[in-house]
């Protein structure tokens, strides 16, 4: 296990922690939030899985903290692989920059490693923090400002689709959005599995909506089942030329381009409402080719998942590729030595792959962060090669390993954990 700098211990933590954890947390996230309240709201952490650093003086103050979610089914490119959500990373002010969470990130590799989970995923505070640990950002999320009433095209079938709305509940609406979430086939597609999480995801605390109405839940149905849903909060707004109420779509999911465009066709029309805003759809959502008029829109993007190779063999064989490849990676990782070195990866188009130590020629050379990168297919190696972050040794490597890293339904999340 990692060494904690300056004398550091290393604790679990349990639910009795629980304000030991807020506090920290708001030290490291500095919140107008009142901690009574905060402490009303469930916690979503998994404790077995939540690690604090005290000093041996005053183990009752944390003055780092990490956890991460278990993630036991995360969909990859054509599977499902146990991935660590590293998340409730915060290190006290009066500890910065000492090695804490340098310290903190061998402890998760380290229980990555136990756990059998050969892939780690977060959303980052800042960008600049996790790729000096090997995490590659792997995937973006789009945002879209719509006025209300933008047009849509035409989805056949889409008039069989019902809508109803209601306040959202975890006791009305948590198994229909486990149900409906957890099915999308999407890589990078984290869902909410614990208990503890979706207890938390549909709880509407107050500070939670800062200013905005209650949670709403728009239910879309055809023939009695239900096949999508949005969560969003509306904003109230007037001046004196009249109402200006916004909407902001918090997460949304559809079964079918029918279901999408009845969706987003109700919330384009909800009344005293003049904008509809989006920030986590995935780059290849159906809602942008959807849009009669994207540009006015004012599409957007920004980071969002980051991915850490953890286990090299077990995550290039859980995923599955577009293509046949037969190509020699000359991987360097510096933090788990174990991935480093040339592997031979050998593929068939949509079917299992083989990864094997080999002492032949590289074609391609590349560090793990880079890997982390493509894996999930939202990140070309060619567009990493034309950054000069992937090397080609071998003329026309490239390309094929480009195309096979590559797949159909590009990767995302709808949520920042
Ligand atoms: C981000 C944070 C956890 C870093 O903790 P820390 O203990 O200071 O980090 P370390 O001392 O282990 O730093 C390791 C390296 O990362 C760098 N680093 C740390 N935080 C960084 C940041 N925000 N931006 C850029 N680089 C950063 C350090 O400079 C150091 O670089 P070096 O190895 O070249 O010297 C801490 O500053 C914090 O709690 N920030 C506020 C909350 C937050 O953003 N948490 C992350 C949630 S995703």
């Amino acid at each position: 296990m990692a060494e904690i700098p300056g004398g550091l211990e290393l604790v679990g933590l349990d639910a009795s922690r629980l304000r030991d954890v807020l506090e920290l947390d708001m030290w490291a996230f500095p919140t107008g939030d009142d901690i009574e309240e905060v402490l009303k709201i469930p916690s979503p952490l998994s404790w077995d899985r939540t690690f604090g650093l005290v000093t041996p003086e005053d183990p009752a103050h944390l003055v780092g903290l990490h956890a991460s979610y278990p993630f036991t089914h995360c969909p990859v490119p054509g599977g499902r692989l146990p991935v660590a959500g590293l998340t409730w990373v915060g290190v006290h002010p009066q500890w910065r920059r000492r090695g804490l969470l340098s310290a903190m990130i061998d402890v998760h590799f380290a229980h990555c490693r136990d756990r059998g989970e050969p892939l780690s995923l977060l959303t980052a505070s800042e960008p600049a923090i996790y790729g000096r640990f090997g995490y590659g950002l792997a995937t973006r999320k789009g945002g879209l400002t719509l006025k209300r009433g933008a047009a849509l095209r035409e989805v056949a079938g889409a008039d069989a689709v019902t809508i109803r709305f209601e306040t959202a509940s975890e006791e009305r609406h948590g198994d229909l959005v486990a149900r409906l979430h957890g099915a999308v086939e999407r890589p990078g597609w984290v869902t909410r599995e614990s208990p503890e999480l979706q207890a938390y995801w549909l709880s509407d605390a107050p500070v939670f909506r800062a200013g905005a109405e209650a949670l709403r839940i728009l239910i879309a149905e055809r023939d009695g089942e239900a096949a999508g849903y949005a969560l969003f909060r509306r904003r109230d707004g007037w001046d004196e030329a009249g109402p200006k109420a916004t909407v902001h779509v918090q997460e949304y999911v559809a079964t079918d381009a029918a279901v999408v465009r009845a969706i987003w066709a109700r919330l384009l029309d909800l009344d005293l409402v003049i904008e509809v805003t989006v920030g986590q759809l995935p780059l290849d959502d159906p809602l942008f080719a959807l849009l009669v008029d994207v540009r006015a829109a004012r599409p957007s993007w920004q980071d969002h998942g980051w991915a850490r190779i953890i286990d090299l063999p077990a995550a290039l064989t859980g995923r599955r590729y577009a293509a046949d490849v037969d190509v020699v990676l000359e991987v360097s990782d510096t933090r788990l030595p174990d991935n480093a070195g040339r592997w031979r990866l050998t593929t068939s188009a949509f079917g299992t792959a083989t990864v094997e130590r080999t002492d032949g020629p590289a074609d391609l050379a590349l560090d793990v962060r880079e890997l982390g990168s493509a894996y999930l297919g939202g990140f070309p190696l060619a567009q990493l090669a034309a950054a000069g972050l992937v090397a080609e040794l071998v003329p026309g490597t490239l390309a094929r390993a480009s195309v096979a890293f590559g797949w159909p339904v590009g990767p995302g999340s709808s949520w920042i954990f």
